[in-house]
């Protein structure tokens, strides 16, 4: 069986038809197609603040809520799910309709630091994000893919987006955070960061300071399930 599929403009152009990102206060939607890559981040969030990006957003929970404890950091949610990205969509703008009605303010955006990528996350991070330009990423509950043949989907499976991810880490204080449910899978993302990266596992830091839950994080921690995290640091050069 082939263990790690080729991940070739095929495999990609049923994800990157309708790729974009959206600025989740106006709705407004730049194409991919019309970037000249790597992304500019002042371009898009219009400061030099650090970028964080979160992987499989899904619901949005983790990106509205650190996005609103954290305005002096820019983040981006990648998701390549349709249904998803109409659901963070949604929640930012009731948020923002809540907001608004209850403080009677709302002159300027509420989330200028908060966008939305929708695109598959490897090729984005691939094509799009320039060398150590991102201060952090936040992969949380990857979809395991639990049955043996569909293993070969498991978005840690694809060294591209790996190697992608280490060379688009700050040096010296990059980080990747992972959270999974999985514990089979866990063992084989850190296998594969271990054998594929030069990431390095902290032990003294296993999770983000506040803590913020995923949607994914709130429904399996209510369901007593046991959580794996780990946090990968990217050393100097
Ligand atoms: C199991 S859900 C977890 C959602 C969220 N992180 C949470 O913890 O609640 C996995 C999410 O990753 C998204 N996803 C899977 N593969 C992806 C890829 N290659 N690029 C972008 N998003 C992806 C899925 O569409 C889904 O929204």
């Amino acid at each position: 069986m082939n263990e790690e599929p080729r991940y070739n403009e095929t495999y990609y152009k049923f994800t990157q038809f309708d790729s974009c990102i959206i600025d989740l206060d106006s709705g407004e939607k730049t194409r991919l197609d019309d970037i000249c890559p790597p992304i500019c981040w002042k371009a898009i969030f219009g400061n030099e603040n650090p970028v964080e990006i979160e992987i499989g957003c899904g619901k949005g929970r983790f990106l509205l809520e650190i996005a609103r404890q954290h305005p002096e950091i820019n983040y981006l949610g990648v998701e390549r799910a349709p249904k998803y990205v109409r659901r963070i969509q949604q929640r930012f703008q009731r948020h923002i309709k809540h907001t608004g009605l209850h403080t009677g303010r709302l002159n300027g955006p509420l989330f200028p630091n908060v966008r939305l990528a929708w695109s598959d996350a490897a090729r984005f991070v691939e094509c799009y994000v320039e060398e150590e330009g991102v201060q952090a990423y936040h992969v949380y509950f990857p979809d395991p893919w639990p049955k043996k043949r569909q293993h070969k989907r498991r978005l840690f499976r694809n060294e591209i987006w790996l190697r992608g991810i280490e060379r688009s880490l700050y040096s010296s204080s990059g980080r990747l955070y992972v959270v999974t449910d999985y514990g089979e899978y866990f063992d084989e993302i850190r296998f594969r960061i271990d054998r594929s990266t030069r990431l390095v596992e902290s032990t003294s830091m296993c999770i983000q300071k506040e803590h913020i839950q995923s949607n994914f994080e709130m429904k399996y921690l209510a369901e007593g399930r046991k959580i794996y995290r780990a946090v990968f640091e990217k050393p100097g050069a």
